[in-house]
């Protein structure tokens, strides 16, 4: 989704906006844009394209200002064309806009702004924005009025960053869209997250909805955009290192971030058990429970309920984030919503929460992100211990859900100790997988596999999530078409699929659910599939067979690192991009 970098201050700060913005590439993009206000004139760059090979230096050597915004958009409204891309201009170029989040009523503006003369060179929701706040301009004196003016007509979304070469102010404000206001020694910064400035200080302000930031050289001041109040507002230390944010000497953050699993998964051992049974008293006076989430975390949110049904005989309901709104109305007070969400900012999900919470519902997150929007919203929640994740895929962030719904559903059952000393084996079992040889062995299953036009998974019980998740993994990162089935469903329709080398990975088990795993994999084996059996015992039907310790209930949440494996390893066959696959975005901040 977009990104926003911002800096007021002593220094140069075009090269600030810079390397934030390669920061954020992770958040997916398609152009990038910059603005520099300098000796009354704001200068602009703009490309389409991506900015990982862009040198300031080299490039824009005499671009330069120490208020700038920049920028890097993934397209919504209207073509990725560099004219699109932001930052955008007022008529008359004195203020600038970066923006992530969409203006609904953008039309509606852009028609009454066109009538008193305004000149649209984009064919963008955000340029607008820019064209309203000239407008104010002419009857509100200070910039924060004009915007707060401004904020007042939109509907929708936003994160925004602004700057004013007459005023020499940057303004950041939001709502529904992330925001982080950065203190620093040698000046102030925006982003729409911490890493985009986190080279530069580590205390942060995390702007709440309806609030912005007035930014002037010798301050700043937090105010709320309805009432024109200011607010006082926590300043927080981040404990992330830069190097936390980076590749760590790896050559993708994918591989990374993998490998950093058996920490993940030692940190949520770790978990404080006050924050768990802060969550647990929300799951005993549940009326009825749901777990809402999407993607990966809906993902994990499935094996949530897999475990805790199975584990604590709770009957837990998964509605994915997106399909939410279609079963909001049976929300009722006295219910539990339980997200799921790496980011804290996916759009689906904060709908999701603010509708169940209208309802009268409780809502408890299991959210990676400190001070994210979902965090903020929600009743109660537990933070992940996944870090910071950066890789578009996320890896880290779904062991580290399943391990914290494994803390919970022991807690709930008043045997922590018992949660622990699992996860204890699953973090060594998760380093034997990613131990030198056996990566060996899954990039040489990974050459046979990057050929293929389908690649299906299949998984029962406890093990069903993981055979989505997996699908899931190698479709986004590898482009090859892959489905996950339940066991059970098989013979309903997909094994319609199977034909001769299709590969099938089977997640089994060595419990009662062991014969049926079995038979699914004979089944599809008998129609010429090539079968991959990851599980605590081999068969004689696998053809490759990809080892891991029996863990009861806890088992998948080390199994699923040789899904991840396999799809990261196929798109490296194919010469593809592992961190930043295609049309993909790290948070998906619009609906
Ligand atoms: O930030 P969230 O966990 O809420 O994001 C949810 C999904 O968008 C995310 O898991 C997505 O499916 C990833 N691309 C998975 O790799």
């Amino acid at each position: 989704m977009c990104g926003i970098v911002g800096y007021l201050g002593k220094e140069d700060g075009a090269h600030v906006i810079i390397d934030g913005l390669k920061r954020l590439e992770y958040r997916g993009y398609d152009s990038w844009g910059i603005a520099a206000s300098n000796d009354g004139k704001i200068d602009i760059h703009k490309q389409v394209g991506k900015i990982g090979g862009f040198d300031l230096k080299r490039d824009l050597p005499a671009f330069h200002g120490n208020i700038c915004i920049g920028h890097t958009r993934w397209a919504t409204h209207g073509g990725v064309t560099e004219k699109n891309s932001h930052p955008h201009l007022s008529c008359d170029k004195r203020i600038a806009v970066v923006h992530n989040g969409i203006v609904e009523n953008y039309q509606e503006l852009k028609t009454e702004l066109e009538k008193k003369g305004h000149k649209f060179v984009s064919q963008t929701d955000t340029e607008v924005l820019a064209h309203l706040i000239e407008e104010k301009l002419k009857t509100k004196k200070e910039l924060k009025d004009a915007v707060r003016a401004s904020l007042k007509e939109v509907e929708g979304s936003y994160a925004l960053g602004i700057i004013d070469r007459e005023q020499k102010i940057m303004i950041g404000a939001r709502l529904g869209s992330p925001l982080v206001f950065g203190l620093g020694k040698d000046g102030f910064y925006l982003g729409s997250d911490v890493p985009a400035f986190l080279e530069f200080t580590n205390k942060v302000i995390f702007l709440g909805e309806h609030e912005m930031v007035e930014v002037k050289p010798e301050g700043y001041k937090i105010i709320n955009i309805e009432s024109g109040q200011q607010i006082k507002s926590k300043i927080v230390k981040i404990a992330w290192s830069i190097e936390d944010a980076e590749k760590g000497g790896q050559p993708h953050f994918m591989i990374k971030e993998m490998l950093e699993q058996p920490m993940v998964v030692d940190k949520t051992v770790g978990t404080d058990p006050t924050e768990l049974e802060k969550a647990a008293k929300l799951i005993r006076k549940a009326k009825k429970i749901y777990v809402v989430a999407c993607g990966t975390a809906l993902h994990a949110g499935l094996y949530g309920a897999y475990l805790l049904a199975q584990n604590n005989d709770l009957m837990v309901q998964p509605i994915s984030a997106g399909e939410f709104p279609y079963f909001g109305h049976l929300i009722k007070k006295n219910d539990l919503v339980i997200t799921v969400s790496q980011s804290g900012e996916t759009a689906d999900v904060l709908g999701a929460v603010r509708s169940a919470q209208a309802a009268g519902a409780k809502v408890l997150a299991l959210v990676n992100v400190l001070g994210s929007s979902l965090m903020r919203l929600a009743d109660g929640s537990i933070l992940t211990k996944a870090g910071s994740e950066i890789c578009v895929l996320s890896t880290k962030a779904y062991v580290s859900q399943q391990a914290m719904f494994a803390m919970l559903s022991a807690h709930l059952n008043g045997k922590p100790e018992e949660g622990k000393k699992a996860l204890r084996a699953i973090k060594k079992d998760i380093k034997t997988i990613l131990e030198k040889d056996n990566l060996k062995k899954i990039r040489k299953l990974a050459k046979k596999l990057s050929g293929v036009p389908n690649i299906y998974a299949l998984g029962r019980g406890i093990n069903y999530p993981n055979s989505l998740e997996s699908c899931l993994k190698i479709k986004e990162v590898s482009y090859i078409h892959a489905e996950g089935f339940a066991g059970g469903d098989l013979k309903h329709g997909p094994i319609a699929l199977i034909e001769k080398d299709v590969p099938v990975l089977v997640f089994s088990t060595n419990d009662q659910v062991q014969k049926e795993i079995i038979s699914n994999a004979m089944e599809v084996k008998a129609r010429g599939a090539y079968v991959i059996g990851i599980g605590p015992e081999n068969n004689q039907v696998f053809e490759e067979y990809l080892p891991v310790s029996a863990n009861g209930f806890y088992t998948p949440i080390a199994s699923i690192v040789y899904s991840q494996l396999i799809a990261y390893y196929i798109a490296l066959e194919k010469q593809l991009d592992p961190d930043k696959p295609r049309n993909l975005a790290k948070s998906v901040t619009v609906k």
